[in-house]
């Protein structure tokens, strides 16, 4: 069944467990992500950006969000829009049968200028006072998503601000969240404390001064009550690294969010946990793996059913250490 990110995220406020949202943009992703809700008996939330509805065509996501609830009528499905950048983007999403849309008004609709508050606070509540109407959810953001190591937003997938940026911009203020929440009356809120988009987050394991999650504290005990979110929150395993790199990649070493700090996050209100590099290296390991093996091979379902295992191994992982297994 299709549900709203505002039942889905009460629901698991109530017993304390988060929500990972998975990026998709194609059936097997889909198919992969369900198949480990479907087999850990989790809820779940398909994410999908501009960039997926660029690449996979609106209509046919319509009709493979509609064919996934009817292979699995038993999970709840929340479809959430990731990063609407301006509230057209979030209205056509919302016709196209999206239950949750993010208005990112952390940036500015380019995509590299981030958003005052006045901006932020404007597009937002435009974009809650519609949905609401029709009783679809809101995500907010507040605070841009960047290093605190090098003070770069993370311009590398496109929708990031330009560096450098200070600590101020990069860390969301407790008391400023309380007062957006207040204005825009969202579902859920973004906040940024460290994190950033894509594979090279952290040059070394993360400590305090680069991830600080303590900001997260801060915002929960002043916010109980309000769902946040936790962007850029991929670990990229070591293992995941070193199988794209043994057949033939090149991934640089780089450290993301260790799964430990996601759960100390979980236990301070972050219940929507948004994970899509992660996956992407789980299906490019064994799509690298099989063609590298064997270099006659060129059936598509001969290296995309090993990467949908793979996606579908690493997304029940991660239902389970967040806790969402068996909350369907
Ligand atoms: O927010 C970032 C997600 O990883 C989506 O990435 O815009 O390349 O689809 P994308
Ligand atoms: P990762 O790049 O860490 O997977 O983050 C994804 C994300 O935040 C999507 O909005
Ligand atoms: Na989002
Ligand atoms: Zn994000």
């Amino acid at each position: 069944a299709r549900i709203t990110l505002r039942q889905l995220l009460d629901h698991a406020a109530e017993k304390g467990y988060g929500v990972p949202a998975f990026n998709m943009s194609n059936m097997e992703q889909a198919l992969a992500i369900m198949e480990a809700a479907h087999a850990v008996d989790a809820p779940v939330i398909l994410q999908i950006s501009r960039g997926a509805r660029a690449y996979a065509n609106d209509i046919m996501l319509k009709h493979m969000m509609d064919a996934v609830t009817e292979i699995y009528p038993r999970i709840p499905v929340c479809v959430h829009l990731d990063h609407g950048n301006e509230p057209g983007t979030c209205m056509t999403a919302i016709q196209s049968g999206f239950t949750s849309v993010m208005m990112d008004g952390s940036i500015m609709a380019d995509g590299k200028t981030p958003g005052d508050w006045q901006y932020n606070v404007g597009v937002t509540k435009t974009v809650v006072d519609m949905a609401h109407l029709g009783g679809i959810s809101v995500e907010g953001e507040l605070g841009v998503l960047g290093s605190l190591e090098t003070g770069m937003g993370d311009k590398e997938d496109g929708h990031g601000a330009e560096g450098p940026l200070s600590h101020d911009q990069l860390l969301t203020d407790p008391d400023e969240a309380v007062k957006f929440v207040a204005e825009t009356k969202v579902d859920a809120l973004a906040v940024a404390m460290g994190t950033s988009h894509g594979a090279y987050k952290f040059s070394r394991k993360p400590d305090g001064r680069v991830l600080a999650m303590n900001v997260i504290e801060e915002i929960h005990r002043k916010l109980p009550n309000t769902h946040l979110v936790m962007h850029g929150s991929s670990s990229v395993p070591k293992e995941l690294q070193e199988i794209i790199n043994k057949y033939g990649g090149d991934m640089k070493p780089t450290w993301g969010v260790p799964v430990e700090e996601v759960l100390r996050g979980i236990r301070n209100g972050v219940r929507k946990v948004n994970i899509d590099t992660d996956c992407r290296m789980a299906m490019t390991g064994q799509i690298r793996k099989v063609l590298t093996e064997d270099r006659s091979e060129f059936d598509p379902r001969k290296y995309l059913g090993p990467a949908m295992a793979a996606l579908t191994k690493l997304c029940r992982q991660r239902f389970e250490e967040f806790g969402a297994s068996g909350n369907a």
